[in-house]
């Protein structure tokens, strides 16, 4: 049995020897007030922040090859940033992709032979944990509102060009003919209502309005319990899903204890939610009315109602907000495929042969489809990859336990190549690194041709 609190005590002690700011018993269900000044705690918070970035670098640097190397030519859908090329997971020495597929589960968990970016990826600080936004955002934000979204005590971990375009476009599937109706710029309160007057109904506006107003959190609020300078007026939900799409904020699940154990959770795109029955990694809310108000009542993501209610729970009313909050989020569309049929099948006179060879893998030997069907590419169920199979459990990274992740919702492919990182967690950097993974965990022995076949099929979706 592992033992999460020992292991997480003692590798805080090597952070900062005898003193830590966040006191957070690492096997509680419920998380305490804090014990010492705000003041206190933030000075210790800043102090430990160097060697926390650092840490966490160091395992990135590990795990992956972060460069900035972007395939030709292929751009995300707004046309400003480039997708990424390359499987960036780290291959131990002497190993190559070929040879690791061809190996089984138990010789890859015997010879400590997975590569590390395939499990489980640490939260930047995972005794503390909450939400991390990207610079990007913190500057739109603290530009045009005046609210600090930086946090003291730990930064965004991932280089900018491995995160989504920003920011990203915006597709209404009640105005297919406008294309992007964002004029390039990231919603906020101070300007989305020139951005989208006479554009969508009075319902949805007042929805987008609630969807931009800023609510008190756990890390972002007016209490001595926060981890930002000044008290804050709190944190929206556009602030993560920027333009109702992602900007790679993190955060962990709500849905764990103890806090070692919980995974990190990358911020999903609310494109094409209209088709989607199931919503969250592991929680599997029926609606996308249940997830907006369940966020709302339990500090985002910390699944915990009680300190919720400790620094200001908005307690969002089910008929005249919820409803128009997830109207709103229903009308946001995928972007547009160009070479895909109305059933999501490829045309063939618009797709490259390299295209079509990768979709009939796709569907046939690469068994994508049986998960990922079309048009939406997803099945509206959770799925246990068991890939535990491949790895020890239980060995502690920057104080997170790897554990199981159990069974996890089919994300859409929809729109794939404009959301990196991949996995719920985030630790994926590539399409490429996902084709990878799925020849492992799937067992699919796919040779180069195929797998890049497939990779090109994925950018067309
Ligand atoms: C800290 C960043 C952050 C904030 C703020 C945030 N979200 Fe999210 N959102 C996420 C993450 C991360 C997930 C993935 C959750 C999971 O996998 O369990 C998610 C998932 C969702 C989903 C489910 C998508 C699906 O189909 O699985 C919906 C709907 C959603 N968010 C709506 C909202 C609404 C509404 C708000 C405001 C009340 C909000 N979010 C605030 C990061 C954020
Ligand atoms: C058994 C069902 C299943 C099969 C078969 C399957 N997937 Fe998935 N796929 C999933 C699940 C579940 C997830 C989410 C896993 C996670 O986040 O830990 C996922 C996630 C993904 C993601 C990342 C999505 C995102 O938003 O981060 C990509 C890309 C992907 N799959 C591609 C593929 C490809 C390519 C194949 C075929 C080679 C494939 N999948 C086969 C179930 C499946």
């Amino acid at each position: 049995m592992f033992k999460p609190k020992a292991l997480l005590l003692c590798s805080i002690a090597v952070l900062a020897p005898g003193a830590q700011a966040d006191p957070l018993p690492p096997d509680a269900t419920y998380r305490p007030p804090p014990t010492q000044p705000f003041s206190e705690v933030k000075r210790m918070d800043e102090q430990q922040k160097a060697a926390v970035m650092q840490r966490q670098a160091a395992l990135l640097g590990e795990r992956y090859d972060l460069a900035d190397r972007p395939l030709p030519g292929v751009m995300m859908s707004g046309g400003r940033k480039p997708v990424q090329g390359g499987a960036r997971v780290k291959l131990a020495a002497g190993m190559s992709w070929d040879r690791l597929a061809s190996l089984g589960p138990e010789e890859i968990r015997e010879r400590d032979l997975l590569p590390q970016g395939f499990r489980p990826l640490p939260h930047v600080k995972q005794a503390t944990g909450g939400q991390v936004f990207p610079q990007r955002q913190i500057d739109v934000i603290a530009s045009l509102e005046q609210r600090d979204l930086r946090r003291f005590d730990v930064d965004m971990d991932l280089p900018d060009h491995l995160t989504p375009e920003f920011p990203p476009p915006i597709f209404l599937t009640t105005h297919p003919e406008l294309g992007d109706v964002s004029r390039g710029q990231a919603l906020t309160l101070r300007n989305f209502y020139e951005i989208m007057n006479g554009i969508i109904t009075p319902v949805q506006m007042e929805g987008l309005r609630l969807l931009l107003t800023p609510f008190p959190q756990e890390e972002f609020n007016q209490t001595e319990d926060r981890k930002v300078a000044a008290p804050s007026m709190g944190v929206a939900c556009l602030d993560c899903h920027t333009n109702f799409h992602t900007n790679a904020a993190f955060h962990l699940t709500p849905d764990v204890r103890p806090q070692s154990a919980r995974f990190r959770l990358d911020t999903n795109s609310l494109r094409g939610l209209f088709n989607q029955q199931i919503h969250g990694s592991k929680r599997s809310l029926r609606s996308v009315e249940d997830f907006t108000e369940f966020e709302q009542r339990t500090a985002y993501f910390n699944g915990d109602h009680v300190s919720a209610t400790r620094k200001g729970v908005h307690l969002p009313d089910r008929p005249n907000q919820v409803a128009m909050m997830a109207q709103m989020q229903n009308i946001i569309d995928f972007p547009p495929a160009p070479k895909l049929d109305v059933t999501g099948r490829l045309i063939p006179e618009k797709a490259s042969a390299q295209e079509l060879a990768g979709e009939r893998i796709f569907n046939g030997k690469g068994r994508c489809a049986e998960c990922h069907a079309a048009p939406d590419f997803l099945d509206n169920r959770m799925h246990d990859l068991k890939l535990e199979r491949f790895y020890k459990v239980g060995k502690t990274v920057n104080d997170q336990v790897a554990l199981p992740d159990g069974p996890i919702k089919t994300f859409t492919l929809r729109g794939i190549k404009d959301s990196p990182p991949y996995l719920h967690d985030g630790r994926l950097p590539t399409l490429a690194d996902t084709v990878e993974f799925f020849n492992l965990v799937l067992g699919l022995k796919l040779s180069q041709e195929e797998k890049d076949a497939l990779h090109a099929y994925l950018l067309t979706l």
